[in-house]
């Protein structure tokens, strides 16, 4: 199996290239400074190069906060981008594996999200990413649209990473303690994308099509989240970290988040067999590799 990514520095493209050459199967990625997203002329070139059996779609314009005053762009990159890569998968007869988010949705819900329920998503980012949703859906039926959430892993930017760095100097950090999620581990992600790439490469099948939760099992707040990251740290030899709790009116970040933005993982489970590792046992497994083991 050919599969095109993109993004070439990103979290989720860079598990999916370790992986790939861990497997033996071609990944080629496409993005910066070759194929910028936000002008899409070279796109469809740098697709058809790499003649693909799938193509994968991770690159995003994921500065949540930075979406707020950057629409337009965010706008160019999360929601055209994806829909001229489905117009290329619908051209050349491909199937189209799209990374989308929880932050879709408003938060109001008590529950965890289903896929049949109504997006409403609160900020730029969000609703530049349903727009992306909606133009793939536009384009072409061969897509598998896959709304992860709490992304975290040993490469690029992300939350865990951004917690060890502060507790390098820090004794105690302010977190957030009202804000509902589902930590997801890109390797984990990684591995679900080529599980449903060979599937959908094969097999026809419309009700592998669609819309679908991937996120990791379990669930919790990000105080809760910086709190597992602190105690993992100090069990690998650093020192301990106090975590204070704030909520998200009093933190005031730029862009408004949803309040909860659990997602149900039982579509997956269903049609693909498909369940990711528990958040704390993935969170493990990321801080083994970004924390150099105690010296007895
Ligand atoms: N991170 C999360 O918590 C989270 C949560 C829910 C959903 N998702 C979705 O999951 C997907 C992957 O997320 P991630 O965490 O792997 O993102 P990431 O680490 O921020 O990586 C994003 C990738 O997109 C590339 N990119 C950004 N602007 C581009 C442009 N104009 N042209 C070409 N490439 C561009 C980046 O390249 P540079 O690094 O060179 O800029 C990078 O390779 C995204 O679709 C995102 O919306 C992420």
């Amino acid at each position: 199996m050919r599969i095109v990514v993109t993004g070439t520095q990103g979290q989720i493209d860079t598990s999916i290239q370790r992986l790939g050459e861990r497997l033996g199967i071609s990944i080629t990625r496409v993005g910066l400074p070759d194929v910028d997203l936000a002008s899409i002329d070279t796109l469809d070139a740098a697709v058809r190069a790499a003649r693909p059996d799938v193509i994968i779609s991770a690159a995003a314009y994921t500065s949540v906060d930075k979406a707020e005053s950057e629409p337009e762009l965010a706008q160019k990159i999360n929601g055209d981008a994806p829909g001229a890569l489905a117009r290329i998968a619908n051209d050349t007869g491909l199937p189209l594996l799209h990374l989308s988010t929880d932050y879709v949705f408003s938060g109001d819900k008590l529950g965890a999200y289903t896929e049949t329920d109504a997006p409403a998503p609160i900020g730029v980012y969000g609703k530049t990413k349903l727009s992306g949703e909606q133009q793939i859906r536009n384009a072409t039926d061969n897509h598998v649209i896959l709304r992860t959430a709490w992304v975290y892993s040993p490469y690029g930017n992300n939350f865990v990473k951004t917690m060890l760095r502060l507790g390098e100097t820090n004794d105690r950090v302010t977190v957030v303690d009202d804000q509902f999620g589902c930590p997801t581990y890109a390797p984990d992600i990684a591995r679900a994308l080529l599980v449903i790439a060979q599937q959908v490469v094969n097999d026809r099948d419309e009700t592998l099509r669609g819309v679908f939760n991937l996120t990791g099992e379990g669930e919790t707040t990000w105080a809760n989240f910086a709190r597992a990251i602190f105690a993992g740290a100090e069990r690998r030899g650093r020192r301990p970290v106090q975590v204070d709790n704030i909520s998200s009116q009093a933190y005031q970040a730029v862009a408004k988040r949803p309040l909860n933005s659990r997602l149900s993982r039982d579509k997956l489970d269903d049609v693909y067999g498909l369940r990711l590792d528990g958040w704390q046992t993935s969170l493990d497994r990321c801080l083994d590799q970004l924390i150099a083991p105690l010296r007895e």
